[in-house]
């Protein structure tokens, strides 16, 4: 499910880069929360989210405190999201892609289960 548009967030917080403007983006339908979202392609699951307007991807385990991503690049664990059943994944590492199923992290989370643990965890970078 992909469409071709272009995408002009209406977060003002983010807006398109000079030179970005008017440059096709790919839209990508996944699910948040088990409700259907189209969020632009081509960038983390982090990104896409917060273009698409959420701002809260998780609770703090102690407080219920709510948290969004603030580093954008793997340092400070505050977009860990839980990703196509998969606890714990750093919204900001990895691409979003068509049907992804996403779900806000409440809390603490055990660890996966063991037949997650053997699967490749890859992030935006291929790695
Ligand atoms: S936003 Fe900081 S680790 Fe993802």
């Amino acid at each position: 499910m992909t469409t071709q548009s272009t995408h002009t967030p209406a977060h003002t917080l983010f807006k398109v880069l000079p030179g970005a403007e008017g440059a096709a983006v790919t839209n990508v339908a996944i699910w948040f929360n088990d409700q259907p979202l189209t969020v632009p392609g081509g960038r983390s699951v982090a990104a896409a989210l917060l273009a698409a307007g959420v701002s809260r991807f998780r609770a703090t385990p102690v407080s219920g405190a709510p948290r969004a991503p603030f580093c954008m690049m793997g340092a400070c664990f505050d977009c860990l999201v839980e990703i196509d059943g998969v606890p714990s994944r750093q919204a900001c590492m990895v691409e979003v892609k068509a049907g992804m199923r996403i779900r806000s992290q409440e809390g603490a989370r055990d660890l996966p289960p063991v037949s997650f643990a053997d699967a490749p965890m890859e992030n935006a970078h291929g790695r």
